[in-house]
């Protein structure tokens, strides 16, 4: 009898993880490295924030909390979906979780049968297979291309929804691309999911602060109110307050699948740590002058960093709008050979012979389901990004 469960079987690493941990054991073994990795804003917690989690643990708030939430959270949180996205939502239709990840998990554990389909467009976020297969669930992908900045068109949207699908995952601003939709692009999207009242929406809109220039956030609910009944929608507080550490996600739906949650959550690892719920309602209420701050120095940072791939040789690099991600293209450095001689037959390729000469840690794009491209995350500084970008230009340019 097999000791792991087939339902591991199903799953593989995470690709980031992989690469970011092989970045540090060859930062330890002494090698100059730079890794680009990461998927977390390089700022600090704003105090705001860290006071209201030192305050709530003064006040003794360190019991088991309600499984959805403490009360004042789900108010909060109904308040923001109200203040920022338009949406009409009773606290009660609300759910606090361990990060943004568990909200995920969780929805998709309490909704998909074996055999039900999910429709996740590429490049995804590494987690949604898995997650979708650890659930019993079949991801079924749908493509995009780089003409299009990796947004999904409503036609390939169309072409792969089935009388299976369960779900479609939308993700905007997008990790791996940092692609966002517009209101015009979303509604196209939601346009096709009218016609397949089928089809729920699950939108992980974790990325909503962080955009850029004059780009203006939708979630598919605000486009199309019409989709309300069968919408969850999924945010947090990791990236946009620099709370990756605090592990607090949340979402906004119809109350029975936020029930169903809610008891899935009961038996699992019931309500989210009290400290962190308390912190994250001053997130929530209070002042949001640190996000004027984080923008404006990921906007530069982007800009830095899209303008020196582009002048790297073999890299195409759109202009993303959002999140702290770019996604260049190495098409045209398939093929061809390292100094060393190593042929780059793919994007792994390509990464790896990256990290071996000039210790520059990026994530392969087929491990996002769209290559050949590679993800680079510029949540770090201008200087450290100016030398990655230079050692990545160096690296292009010696292979022939
Ligand atoms: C698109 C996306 N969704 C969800 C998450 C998970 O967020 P959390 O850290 O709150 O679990 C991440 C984190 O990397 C993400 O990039």
């Amino acid at each position: 009898m097999a000791f792991l469960s087939d339902a591991l079987g199903r799953m593989k690493p995470s690709a980031t993880i992989v690469v970011t941990q092989k970045a540090r054991d060859l930062k330890a073994q002494g090698r100059d490295v730079i890794s680009l990795s990461v998927g977390e804003p390089d700022f600090d917690t704003p105090e705001n924030i860290k006071r209201a989690g030192i305050a709530a643990i003064e006040r003794g708030e360190t019991r088991y909390p309600p499984v959805s939430g403490i009360q004042p959270l789900r108010e909060a949180i109904a308040r923001k979906f109200k203040r920022e996205n338009g949406l009409d939502y009773k606290p009660s239709q609300t759910i606090v979780g361990t990060g943004g990840k568990q909200i995920l998990f969780n929805a998709l554990m309490a909704t998909i049968n074996t055999g039900d389909e999910v429709v996740i467009p590429a490049p995804y976020w590494v987690s949604y297979p898995e997650m979708v297969a650890l659930c019993g669930g079949t991801p079924v992908f749908a493509e995009t291309r780089i003409e299009d900045n990796f947004k999904l068109q409503a036609a390939e949207l169309d072409r792969v929804i089935t009388p299976k699908t369960k779900w479609v995952i939308l993700n905007s601003p997008s990790n791996p691309s940092g692609a966002a939709y517009s209101h015009d692009e979303m509604k196209a999207l939601t346009d096709v999911l009218l016609r397949h009242p089928h089809v729920w929406v699950l939108t992980d809109d974790m990325y909503e602060h962080l955009v850029y220039g004059d780009f203006k956030f939708v979630t598919p609910a605000q486009v199309e109110p019409k989709l309300y009944d069968r919408t969850l929608t999924m945010n947090g507080v990791s990236k946009s307050y620099a709370m990756t550490g605090w592990r607090i996600g949340y979402a906004a739906g119809p109350e029975h699948l936020i029930k169903a949650m809610d008891t899935l959550q009961g038996q699992q690892t019931s309500g989210a740590c009290t400290i962190a719920q308390w912190a994250s309602v001053e997130a929530l209420d209070g002042p949001q002058d640190h996000l004027k701050v984080f923008r404006k120095a990921f906007e530069e940072r982007r800009d830095l960093v899209v303008s020196m791939l582009n002048q790297a040789q073999h890299l195409k690099c759109p202009t993303p709008e959002g999140a702290f991600y770019v996604y260049p293209s190495c098409a045209g450095a398939i093929g061809l050979k390292t100094p060393e001689g190593k042929v780059i037959g793919n994007d792994e390729d390509f990464v790896t012979a990256l990290l071996e000469s000039e210790g520059v840690a990026v994530v392969h794009g087929s491990a996002f389901g769209l290559g050949p491209n590679f993800r680079v995350s510029y949540a770090t500084s201008t200087a450290v990004l100016e030398d990655a970008c230079t050692r990545i230009q160096r690296f292009c340019a010696s292979l022939r």
